[in-house]
C-alpha cells in the first residue's frame, strides 16, 4: 500500500539522518539517500493525502509567511552573566560553594548563534521560537523545520520543550558569503549574524538553502523526565534524536578541572566546524541548581566564560578621512579584511591627528587589531619591526574630503566649517528623526551616520524606503532583527504625524518647534503652506521678516518641492491634527507601553492623549519604560512589566491621571 511505503520511507530517511547528524556515523551513501528521498517525494506529490508533518521533504521549505507571530515562552529564556578570566572563574566556584557542597559542573562550548526553543507534542515538532527578549519570541517553526539537525519526530512520543543554539557552520558561512558576493549582495559579518538573518526569512525556501544547524543544550523542565543532572539532560537530548556537543562537553569536579577544560576548548576552537565564543559552565546537579536559584536577571547556577579578545595582524592599506555631522574630521584605518572574534573587519577609527601621531600609523604598516568592548574594532599597535623602509609618516589633511573647504582646528580635532558640506546632510537627517520632529524611535546619531555612509540614507525621503532593505539591514553588525523591525515600525508610524512635526523636521532655517506649530495651525495643510506669500506670512502673529524670508526661500527651491511631493507620495500625512499640548507631569517625559483592550477609547486614542501631555508611546517593555497601561486581556508585555517591576496602570487610573 502507498501509505505504508511512505511511512517506511520516512522511517528509513529519518533514521539515516539521525545516524548521520546525531551519531556522526553515516550508514547510507548519498546516492542511496537521494533514491529514497526522491521516491518519497514523488509518492507524496501523487498522494498528498498521505504526506506527513514529520516528512523529511518538509525540510526544503516553501511556506511563505507575512510576518512572524509573537509567542510567549512558558518559562523565560534567560542567559548567563559573562566572565572573562581565570580569577572570575575561581570567584564563581567560590560563590557556588557557599551554597552547595562539592559542586560538579558541566563545561560546554558556548555556541555562537542564537538560542531557540523547540516544542514537541507527542514527539512531533509543533513550534519553534526565537529567544526574543527572553519573555516573548517569534514563531519560526516553518524555518526551523528546514534545519536538518532538528528532529521533526523524536524517538519517544513525549511532550517536551528543548532549547539550544541555531547556528551556521563555518563551511556554510563561507559558502553563503561566496554566493552573496557573486550576486553583489553584502556579505554577512559573522556566522551568528548569518544564522540570525537566515532564520528570520519570511520565505522558508531561503532558510532551507542557508543550511543552518541546531545544537541542543538545555531542558527547561528536566524534572518531568526524571532527570537529575545537566549531563543527564544532555544524554537524554541525544537519545531523543538531538545533536549535542557530546564530544566536547565535559564534567569538571573542581575549579582546576574547569580551567583545564576551558583551555582545552580554547585550543580546539579554530579547528571546530562551528564558531564558539566561550565556554558555558553549569552546576551539574539540578537539586543544587534549585538551591542556587536566580538573581533578578540571571540564573546563579551557571555562567558564560567569554574567550579573550583576539588580536589579529593585518596590513594598513589606507587612512581614510570621514566628516562627521558636526563637521569633525576622523581618520580611519582601512586594512586588509581579517576575521577577529568571528567577524570580518576591515576598518577601525583612528580618532584624530594626535592619536595617529601617537600610534605612528603609516600606510603599509603591519598593525594588530582587536575588538574593543567586543564590537568596535581598534588598532592596538604598529609592528614597528616589520615597517618598510620607505614608509611615509602620517600627515593630517588640510581641506575637507567632502567639499574641499579648508579645515579649522579646535582642540585636538579638525573640522570642516562649510554649512553646505554633505556632512551637514547627516545633521539634517538626525534632526528629522529627533523627538520634537518626527519622533522616530531607535535612530541614534551613529546609526544615521552609518546608514548615510553606507548609502542607505541620503535625504529624508530615504527613511521611508529603508524597508526595502530590511533583510540587508538585519545582517548589519550591531543590529538585531528586532531593532531593525522596531526601527522600520517607528518609521512607518511617523507617517501619521501631524503637519507641525513634519514642518519642523524639514529643517527650514529659523523654523523651530514653536514656529512650525504656528504655521501648521494657521495653514492646516501642506498645500496651503506651500502656496503662501511673503505678505501672508508676515501677517501671522509671531512670524517675523527673517522667518518669512527663509520660508519663501525654502518653498521656492525646486529640490525642496520635489522632496515634499515624494514624501506625500510615500503616504506621509500632510495635515495638521490639531493636537495642542497640555501640561501634565504624570505624563511629561515618560515612556508608555500599551497592552490589552481599553474600554473607553482605542489604543491609538490613548496614545494621542499621552503624547499631548508630553509622554512617549513605545511598543516594547524595557527597563526604560515608565508606565505600562494595561487593558483587558493584556499580552506578554504585562508579564514582562511585572517581572521588571515597572509601574502598571489600569484604564481607570489612566483616565484619572488624564
Ligand atoms: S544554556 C540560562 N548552554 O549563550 C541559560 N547556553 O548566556 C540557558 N549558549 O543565551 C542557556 N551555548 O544562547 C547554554 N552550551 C550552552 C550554550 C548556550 C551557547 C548561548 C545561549 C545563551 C547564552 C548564555
Amino acid at each position: 500500500m502507498v501509505k505504508n511505503r511512505i511511512d517506511e520511507l520516512i522511517r528509513i530517511i529519518n533514521q539515516a539522518s539521525y545516524e548521520y547528524y546525531v551519531l556522526d556515523n553515516p550508514t547510507m551513501t548519498d546516492q542511496e539517500y537521494d533514491d529514497y528521498y526522491n521516491e518519497l517525494l514523488s509518492l507524496e506529490e501523487k498522494y498528498p493525502e498521505f504526506k506527513r508533518e514529520d516528512s523529511p521533504t518538509n525540510r526544503v521549505g516553501g511556506e511563505v509567511i507575512d510576518k512572524f507571530e509573537k509567542v510567549t515562552h512558558e518559562k523565560p529564556m534567560l542567559s548567563f552573566d559573562d566572565i572573562f578570566n581565570e580569577e572570575e572563574v575561581i570567584a564563581f566556584d567560590e560563590r557556588i560553594r557557599k551554597t552547595v557542597k562539592n559542586p560538579t559542573y558541566t563545561v560546554e562550548p558556548k555556541m555562537d548563534g542564537l538560542s531557540g526553543s523547540l516544542i514537541y507534542k507527542n514527539g512531533v515538532l509543533i513550534r519553534a521560537a526565537t529567544r526574543g527578549d527572553g519573555i516573548t519570541g517569534e514563531d519560526i517553526t516553518v524555518n526551523v523545520k528546514t534545519i536538518k539537525s532538528v528532529p521533526l519526530r523524536l524517538t519517544e512520543a513525549i511532550d517536551i520543550e528543548v532549547r539550544g543554539e541555531i547556528y551556521m557552520s563555518k563551511d556554510s558561512f563561507e559558502k553563503v558569503n561566496i554566493e552573496r558576493e557573486k550576486n553583489g549582495e553584502p556579505q554577512f559579518a559573522n556566522p551568528r549574524n548569518a544564522a540570525a538573518g537566515s532564520v528570520r526569512q519570511l520565505d522558508s525556501k531561503i532558510t532551507a538553502k542557508r543550511n543552518l544547524d541546531f545544537m541542543a543544550y538545555f531542558l527547561p523542565n528536566p524534572e518531568d523526565y526524571g532527570i537529575e543532572t545537566q549531563s543527564e539532560s544532555l544524554e537524554y537530548l541525544k537519545k531523543l534524536g538531538f545533536v549535542t556537543n557530546d564530544k566536547l562537553n565535559t564534567v569538571a569536579h573542581n575549579v582546576e578541572e574547569i580551567i583545564d577544560d576551558i583551555a582545552s576548548l580554547a585550543a580546539k576552537r579554530v579547528d571546530l566546524p562551528f564558531a564558539i565564543d566561550g565556554v558555558v559552565l553549569k552546576v551539574n546537579s539540578l537539586e543544587d541548581e534549585a538551591l542556587l536559584g536566580f538573581t533578578s536577571r540571571v540564573p546563579r547556577w551557571g555562567i558564560a566564560y567569554k574567550f579573550p579578545a583576539q588580536e589579529v595582524l593585518t596590513t594598513l592599506k589606507e587612512i581614510k578621512f570621514t566628516v562627521g555631522r558636526t563637521g569633525k574630521i576622523t581618520p580611519n584605518a582601512i586594512f586588509s579584511p581579517v576575521h577577529v572574534d568571528g567577524s570580518l573587519v576591515s576598518k577601525a577609527t583612528l580618532h584624530n591627528e594626535d592619536y595617529c601621531i601617537l600610534k605612528d600609523v603609516r600606510v603599509g604598516d603591519i598593525i594588530s587589531i582587536r575588538k574593543a568592548g567586543d564590537v568596535i574594532p581598534e588598532v592596538v599597535e604598529v609592528k614597528l619591526e616589520r615597517r618598510q623602509e620607505d614608509s611615509v609618516p602620517f600627515e593630517m589633511i588640510s581641506i575637507c574630503p567632502m567639499c574641499a573647504t579648508p579645515l579649522i582646528k579646535k582642540d585636538a580635532n579638525h573640522y570642516c566649517p562649510n554649512d553646505e558640506c554633505p556632512a551637514r546632510n547627516i545633521e539634517g537627517l538626525i534632526h528629522f528623526v529627533s523627538r520634537n520632529a518626527m519622533n522616530i524611535d531607535g535612530f541614534g546619531d551613529r546609526i544615521i551616520e552609518d546608514f548615510y555612509n553606507m548609502g542607505y540614507l541620503k535625504t529624508i525621503v530615504d527613511f521611508y524606503s529603508l524597508k526595502n532593505y530590511q533583510e540587508e539591514l538585519m545582517m548589519l553588525e550591531g543590529f538585531g532583527n528586532k531593532s531593525i523591525q522596531n526601527l522600520l515600525d517607528s518609521i512607518e508610524n511617523s507617517k501619521k504625524n501631524s503637519l507641525d512635526r513634519l514642518l519642523f523636521g524639514l529643517g527650514i532655517r529659523y523654523v523651530g518647534k514653536k514656529t512650525a506649530k504656528i504655521l501648521a495651525e494657521y495653514y492646516q495643510t501642506m498645500d496651503a503652506f506651500l502656496n503662501t506669500t511673503y505678505d501672508e506670512l508676515v501677517s501671522i502673529d509671531n512670524i517675523g521678516e527673517m522667518i518669512a524670508e527663509s520660508i519663501m526661500d525654502y518653498i521656492h527651491r525646486e529640490e525642496n518641492l520635489n522632496l515634499i511631493t515624494q514624501l506625500k507620495n510615500l503616504g506621509l500625512n500632510m495635515q495638521y491634527e490639531g493636537i495642542t499640548t497640555v501640561s501634565n507631569s504624570a505624563f511629561d517625559g515618560k515612556t508608555f507601553v500599551l497592552t490589552g483592550t481599553l474600554e473607553k477609547m482605542t489604543r491609538e486614542e490613548a496614545s494621542v492623549e499621552i503624547e499631548k501631555r508630553g509622554g512617549k508611546v513605545t511598543t516594547s517593555v524595557t527597563s526604560k519604560t515608565s508606565v505600562v497601561l494595561v487593558g483587558k486581556d493584556p499580552g506578554s508585555k504585562y508579564d514582562k512589566a511585572k517581572t521588571l517591576g515597572i509601574t502598571i496602570w489600569g484604564e481607570e487610573e489612566f483616565l484619572k491621571k488624564l
